[in-house]
C-alpha cells in the first residue's frame, strides 16, 4: 500500500489540523527542529507517523515553519504584555475590568491591552495569547459559573503552550459569586501561575472597590515587569 500525501485526497486539512492540535504546543521546538531539516536537500520526508510526503516536500517544511513563527513581530521590544478580558450584561465587570486595565497602564514596561468576550468567538485571541505574558480574566457569576466564553477561551488553550504566563481573574457577583474561584482553578490546571488572589465586587463597583481594581492591575503588571517578585498563591489560602 502507497502511503503518499499526494494519494491521500487533499493533504492541506489534515496537515495542518496536525500542526493545530499536536505540535502548537511545541512550537519552540518545532523552529529547532526545522533549523536542522531546512539545510538538506529533501527529496521527500518520511515521518514517523502520517503520509510520505515526495510531491514538493519543501513546501510542507516552508509551512511549518509559517505556522510556528509568531504571526507578528513582537512590536513592543521588551515590553511585558498583559491581556484583559471581560464579559459584563450590566456593566459592573467592566467597570472593574477598566479600572484593572488602568493600574496596569500605571506600569512602565507593560503593554495592556482590553477585549470584551461578548462576540462570543475565542479563536481570534490565540495567537495573541499564545505571544502575551499574562492574562486577566474578568467575569460575572452567572448560575452559579463563569461565562461560557470564558470555559470556550480556556479550553481553547490546550493547544498552545501557556505555561508560566501569569494568569488572574476578577468578576461582580450578586449573591454566591463562584467564577472568579473557578476561573483561578481553571487557570492553575492549564500552568499559569497565580500569583495575586482574584477580586470580587458584589455588584455594582464602589469608588473603594474600582481602587482596588486599579491597585490589582498595577500588582499584576509590576510582577510581570519584574519589579515585584510573583508569589504563587496556596491552594489552602483560598478554601
Ligand atoms: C441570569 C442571572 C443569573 C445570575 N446568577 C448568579 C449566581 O448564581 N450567583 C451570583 O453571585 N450572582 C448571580 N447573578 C448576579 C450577577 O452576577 C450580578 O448581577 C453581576 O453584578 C453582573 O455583573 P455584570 O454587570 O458584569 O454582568 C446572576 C445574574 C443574572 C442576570
Amino acid at each position: 500500500m502507497d502511503w503518499g500525501a499526494d494519494l491521500s485526497g487533499d493533504f492541506r486539512f489534515s496537515f495542518e489540523y496536525y500542526y493545530d492540535h499536536i505540535m502548537r504546543p511545541f512550537r519552540k521546538y518545532v523552529l529547532e527542529a526545522l533549523a536542522l531539516i531546512e539545510p538538506l536537500e529533501l527529496d521527500i520526508v518520511a515521518p514517523a507517523h502520517g503520509s510520505v510526503l515526495r510531491d514538493h516536500p519543501r513546501r510542507y517544511v516552508e509551512r511549518f515553519r509559517e505556522l510556528a513563527t509568531p504571526y507578528l513581530p513582537k512590536e513592543q521590544g521588551d515590553d511585558k504584555t498583559l491581556l484583559i478580558f471581560y464579559l459584563s450584561s450590566y456593566g459592573n465587570t467592566a467597570r472593574m475590568a477598566e479600572a484593572v486595565c488602568a493600574g496596569a497602564e500605571q506600569v512602565t514596561g507593560v503593554r495592556v491591552s482590553l477585549y470584551d468576550l461578548a462576540g462570543g468567538e475565542v479563536e481570534p485571541f490565540m495567537d495573541l495569547i499564545e505571544e502575551a505574558d499574562g492574562v486577566a480574566l474578568g467575569s460575572p457569576t452567572i448560575n452559579g459559573d463563569a461565562t461560557k466564553p470564558f470555559w470556550d477561551l480556556l479550553s481553547s488553550l490546550v493547544v498552545i503552550d501557556v505555561q508560566g504566563k501569569l494568569g488572574a481573574a476578577f468578576g461582580s457577583y450578586g449573591w454566591s459569586g463562584e467564577a472568579v474561584e473557578m476561573l483561578e482553578n481553571r487557570l492553575r490546571g492549564l500552568k499559569f501561575k497565580v500569583p495575586e488572589p482574584g477580586i470580587r465586587v458584589k455588584l455594582i463597583p464602589t469608588e473603594e472597590e474600582l481602587a482596588q481594581c486599579r491597585a490589582f492591575g498595577t500588582r499584576l503588571g509590576r510582577i510581570l515587569s519584574g519589579q515585584v517578585e510573583s508569589k504563587v498563591i496556596d491552594f489552602e489560602y483560598l478554601v
